[in-house]
């Protein structure tokens, strides 16, 4: 399980993450973490690959001063166990667009209204190879 943590970013409206990786073979989940820290999250986008009710599947969500608020819940979650995958995450103000490899997007609205992302967090059963601000 890795972690890569960002701490004096500053990413707005129109910036773009991408990353490329390796989901490891026996993985449970990993996220992708855009804030201000890690109480402060705009965006949580959580794949887990064997939830307790779901299974497979997309979880977002915010977090307020530690407080997780009201998840989201893409059933069909495309990403794959063992598989090479470019994620890329877009930044586009009123929310965040994820675009996942077989062209299939998430959409996340940005409930908290932050403006300004300054940390960035991957963590979990991933093998990041590449990770571009752009
Ligand atoms: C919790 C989990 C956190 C986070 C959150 C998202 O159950 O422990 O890591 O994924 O859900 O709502």
């Amino acid at each position: 399980s890795m972690q890569l943590e960002l701490k004096n970013v500053n990413l707005r409206a129109g910036d773009k993450l991408k990353l490329k990786g390796e989901i490891l073979h026996d993985a449970e989940r990993f996220q992708i973490d855009l804030g201000r820290d890690s109480d402060d999250l705009a965006l949580h986008f959580n794949p887990r690959f064997d939830d307790d009710s779901d299974g497979a599947v997309l979880v977002c969500n915010s977090k307020v001063a530690g407080c997780w608020g009201d998840e989201k819940r893409e059933i069909h979650n495309p990403l794959q166990r063992g598989s090479d995958v470019k994620i890329e995450l877009k930044l586009s103000g009123d929310e965040f667009e994820v675009e996942l490899p077989d062209g299939q997007e998430v959409q996340f609205p940005n409930r908290v209204g932050m403006d300004v992302i300054t940390y960035v967090r991957v963590k979990g059963d991933f093998k990041l190879t590449s990770f571009k601000i752009c």
